[in-house]
């Protein structure tokens, strides 16, 4: 697969999977995101919920649409499901001991003065998910978010806050359906947004963009031996030709596989989102411990011979 194109899906239609994320259940890839397959609105640069697609993959290069695993909810127009609202950058984890899929995303209303999250639960991968409900975490604003679940099992949101100034790290309950309370707010009015948390070798990483819309910005990365601890920048970990602008794109999602680590990139086409295109590139570590992400032409799946130094 081309990165920087549009992708296609096993029966030769787009992958609507924006602002999304990969999963592994059984040997196999799911991978979730906005469905944006309809034109912008008139005038402006957004498209109605339709709902969260699933496409699933063995590979990670043939994937099959397994339709939408959340969709808009058309009849209720008071829903934070209708379609008149915004529904962005949904995440999946799995619960070990719930046996559930529970689902995150940021949902607004068309201005995005909501500023709020929404969970769904489902036991099987590919939906459909049923909503349990919207709010404000913590009570606080919460826009662009990501879910980061941990090798104890315990999980956390993560979302941008106060207007998109401040980050917070929110604990989940053990269940994941909900924050837990405890929270802490990192990288204080650095306005970073997009945030995409992992972890290798005892590190916590989480690569963020900046706040400019659908527009291209550097990525900057941050670390910390603690998820809840003093989140310290570091630097911008792309290199090369387009390395201010995260190769015109915006990340979404770092996700493992056979010991690697992938950041997924979307590459917004404001006017007409639903032609907004993707990557996935490796991420590395240089001998003294610096995160670099290259461009690469190519997304070559499983087969890909990366290796992380
Ligand atoms: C970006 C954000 C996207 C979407 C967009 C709307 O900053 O990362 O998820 O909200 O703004 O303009």
């Amino acid at each position: 697969m081309r990165n920087g194109s549009v992708w296609k899906d096993m029966d030769g239609n787009y992958i609507q999977a924006h602002g999304g994320c990969i999963i592994k259940y059984n040997d196999m890839y799911y991978w979730y995101g906005e469905h944006k397959g309809q034109d912008n609105c008139p005038g402006y640069n957004r498209v109605d919920i339709i709902g969260v697609s699933c496409y699933s993959s063995l590979d990670l290069l043939s994937w099959k649409y397994e339709g939408l695993a959340l969709e808009a909810d058309k009849d209720k127009e008071d829903s934070m499901l209708h379609p008149s609202g915004v529904l962005e950058r949904p995440k999946v984890i799995y619960n070990d001991k719930t046996k559930q899929f529970v689902m995150w995303m940021h949902l607004d209303n068309a201005d995005y003065t909501y500023a709020g999250v929404g969970v769904a639960v489902s036991e099987h991968p590919v939906g459909p998910f049923r909503f349990l409900y919207a709010k404000h975490p913590n009570r606080q604003d919460s826009r662009d978010m990501t879910l980061f679940k941990d090798e104890n099992g315990k999980a956390y949101l993560i979302h941008s806050k106060d207007w998109n100034k401040t980050l917070n790290i929110a604990e989940l309950t053990d269940d994941y359906t909900d924050v837990c309370g405890v929270y802490v707010s990192v990288m204080q009015e650095q306005e970073r947004e997009a945030p995409a948390m992992f972890k290798y070798n005892g590190m916590y990483y989480m690569i963020t963009s900046g706040c400019t819309g659908w527009e291209p910005n550097a990525a900057l990365y941050a670390q910390c031996l603690n998820v809840m601890g003093q989140w310290k920048l570091i630097d911008n970990p792309c290199r090369g030709d387009n390395k201010h602008n995260t190769f015109n794109g915006q990340g979404s999602y770092v996700f493992e596989t056979n010991g690697r680590f992938y950041l997924m990139i979307d590459h917004w086409e404001p006017d007409n989102l639903q032609l907004s295109a993707y990557s996935i590139l490796p991420i590395k570590f240089d001998k003294y411990g610096n995160m670099i992400i290259k461009w690469t032409d190519d997304w070559e799946g499983i087969k890909n011979n990366d290796k992380i130094h």
